[in-house]
Formats: C-alpha cells, structure tokens, sequence
C-alpha cells in the first residue's frame, strides 16, 4: 500500500511548475507528495513554488522538506491543491477527513484551479459511506444535539475521541469531530449541503463535485480519472 501511495504522489510531482501556488493537504499520501516537492525546490529544479498548507501537519512537514509555506490570506489565488482522501465514487465525489483537517482542506480545494486527488485502489467505492463514515467538525457545546439531530437522516454518529484518557480529537480550529454512518447516501451534494445547514455543524467531510482529477495508485500503474 505504501508502494501504491509513493507511485501516485510522485505522478502528481508532473502536475507542479514554477510559479505556482499549491495546496498542500493533510494525511499520509500528501506527506509523500510534500516530501518529494521538497526534494525538487531544494534541487532547484523547481522555483518560486509556495505551499498553502490545509493543516498544522501539512505545515509542519513542509517546513521540514523545504517547501515555503504561505497562509491562504497573503496569495491571490491558488493554482493546484493537492490532496488524499478516504472514499471516492465513480463521479469522483468523496468522503474526507480522517486525518480531522476536512475544513481548511476544503476552504482551499474549493478555491483552488485544479483539485488533484492522490488515492490508491482501496479507496473507490461504488456509494459513498461504503467505507467511512462521514466526519462532520461541530462547535464543542453543540456536538451532543448534532449527533441526535443526524438521527433525521437515518444515521448514528459518535463523537471521534483521541483515546478514553486523551479525550475527544480537536481539530486545528479548536473544535470536535463527529463521524456519521448513514444507511444510504443517495445524493451526495444534497447530503452535504443539508448537513452543513445545522447550526452549530462547521464543515462536512462529503467533498461533492469539486475533484478535478484523481489519481489512483494501482497494482498495475497509477490511472488518472476525470
Ligand atoms: C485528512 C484527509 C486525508 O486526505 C484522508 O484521510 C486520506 O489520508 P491518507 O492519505 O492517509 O489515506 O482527508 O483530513
């Protein structure tokens, strides 16, 4: 698996020129991605490259290989985000947020020219929700009422904790995570827009209809979807 997530994050190296402004996102395959960016600016065979990075992690392991880091309020626009994520459906919709960095991650791929995936095979799924529940980041007080509310869409969710000593995961937003499972996600966009109407709900990790191109890392050679 780790063969398949450095062969798709070295392809996504093909995507980035000079003079860009990328997306760096949060989780494992992106460190790859980072780390072999890194690798390239610090060979000089990329120049004037900045990163924007989606997550405290991104940051930090950008600082550590050498890509500049910029904060997505001193660039005018964001060329490429380059990001992993948890499901992906044959109309490359997806489910992201494993790694609790969902909303900058989709603050910035929103934003971005192109939003360029990086998955192996595991990760397609024929419906949504098949694999992973969907992480919505809630407002602390609220997290007990959005979990009861979520009930109305025939879902349970529970509340992510770090571990039973540790408490609940906090996000980089200083905010909770609750994972739902839904019987069924028939329409992903309407699910997701539903879900982020709920006061108190920050963002949902349901990322409909903005991928550009995913990559996916597989026994026979990485294969680009559009
Ligand atoms: C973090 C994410 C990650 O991109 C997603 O969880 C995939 O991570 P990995 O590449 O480690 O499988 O959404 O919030």
């Amino acid at each position: 698996m780790e063969e398949l997530k450095r062969a798709v994050a070295k392809e996504a190296l093909k995507f980035i020129e000079d003079d860009m402004i990328v997306g760096l996102g949060t989780g494992s395959t992106t460190a790859y991605f980072i780390e072999y960016l890194g690798k390239l600016i610090m060979e000089g065979e990329l120049e004037d490259v900045y990163g924007v990075p989606t997550s405290y992690q991104a940051r930090l392991l950008a600082i550590e290989n050498g890509v500049p880091v910029v904060g997505l309020d001193e660039v005018d626009a964001i060329d490429i985000a380059v990001d992993g994520a948890d499901e992906v459906d044959p109309n490359l919709n997806l489910i992201k947020g494993r790694g609790a960095a969902l909303t900058m991650e989709k603050i910035i791929e929103y934003r971005a020219g192109t939003f360029l995936v990086l998955v192996d095979e595991s990760k397609l799924v024929e419906r949504l929700g098949q694999r992973v529940p969907v992480p919505i980041e809630v407002i602390p007080a609220a997290w007990r009422a959005i979990a009861e509310e979520i009930e109305v869409f025939n879902a349970t969710a529970e509340l992510r904790m770090a571990s039973k000593k540790d408490g609940p995961v906090v996000t980089d937003n200083g905010n909770f995570i609750l994972d739902a499972k839904f019987h069924r996600i028939e329409d992903p966009l309407d699910l997701e827009i539903e879900l982020n109407n709920i006061p108190g709900v920050v963002e949902n990790g349901i990322f409909a209809d903005i991928a550009d191109i995913v990559l996916v890392g597989t026994r026979e050679g990485v294969k680009r979807l559009e």
